[in-house]
């Protein structure tokens, strides 16, 4: 299934109401070791141009496959990671942990992709600070929810994150999707109650 037919299937299961749908080339800049980060990159570029999105925080950059892609994409954009990283611009950066980040921001957000460290404890901690930083309509990502084997549950790939699934279907809060995207797998998740027609139905 092409990206687009994905996107627009993820889109309508989450109530988006995509009509105009501006696919993204890629940032042309990647290696091919960075490709898997693309597939994930490409639909949060696509749901980000297609809801209008107009900001962006990226938690865990990396190399900044994603990062770089998304930019574009965005009028503001901020990235977190414990390594330092030159080529963010430093406006955009905070170099520190995402407790860190949390306990000094105060802006607010129409998507959060998390992508840090991928122990359960950290990514359900992740999670629940960067809803208090989610606008209102917004979606967060999450990567890492679905590995494709045993092999990716080890600390330096996927570890425990694929827990949030339960997490999230226990809740009453929010409503997800986790689809088995590449390796590692991407989990979407919005407010329930978020829906626009909830404005005038
Ligand atoms: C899997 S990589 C991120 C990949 C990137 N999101 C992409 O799509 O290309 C994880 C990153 O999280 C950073 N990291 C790990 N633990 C962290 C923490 N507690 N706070 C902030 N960054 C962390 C690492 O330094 C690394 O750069």
């Amino acid at each position: 299934m092409g990206i687009r037919k994905i996107v627009k299937k993820i889109a309508n299961s989450l109530g988006y109401d995509i009509i105009k749908l501006r696919f993204s080339r890629g940032g042309g800049h990647e290696t091919d070791s960075q490709l898997d980060s693309l597939s994930q990159a490409r639909i949060i570029a696509e749901i980000i141009s297609g809801c209008g999105y107009e900001s962006y925080l990226e938690l865990g950059i990396y190399y900044g496959a994603t990062y770089k892609h998304i930019r574009p994409f965005v009028k503001k954009a901020a990235a977190v990671d414990i390594e330092y990283k030159e080529f963010i611009p430093l406006s955009e950066f905070f170099h520190m942990t995402t407790d860190e980040f949390f306990s000094q921001n105060e802006t607010k957000y129409d998507v959060v992709f998390i992508d840090a460290l991928h122990e359960y404890f950290q990514v359900k901690k992740d999670f629940e600070n960067a809803f208090k930083c989610l606008k209102q309509g917004g979606t967060i990502f999450l990567h890492d929810t679905d590995p494709y084997s045993e092999k990716y549950l080890g600390p330096s790939f996927c570890a425990d994150s694929y827990k949030m699934n339960d997490y999230l279907l226990d809740s009453a809060d929010y409503q997800y999707v986790t689809i088995p995207m590449d390796k590692c797998g991407l989990t979407i998740v919005r407010r329930i109650g978020d829906n626009r027609y909830t404005q005038f139905v």
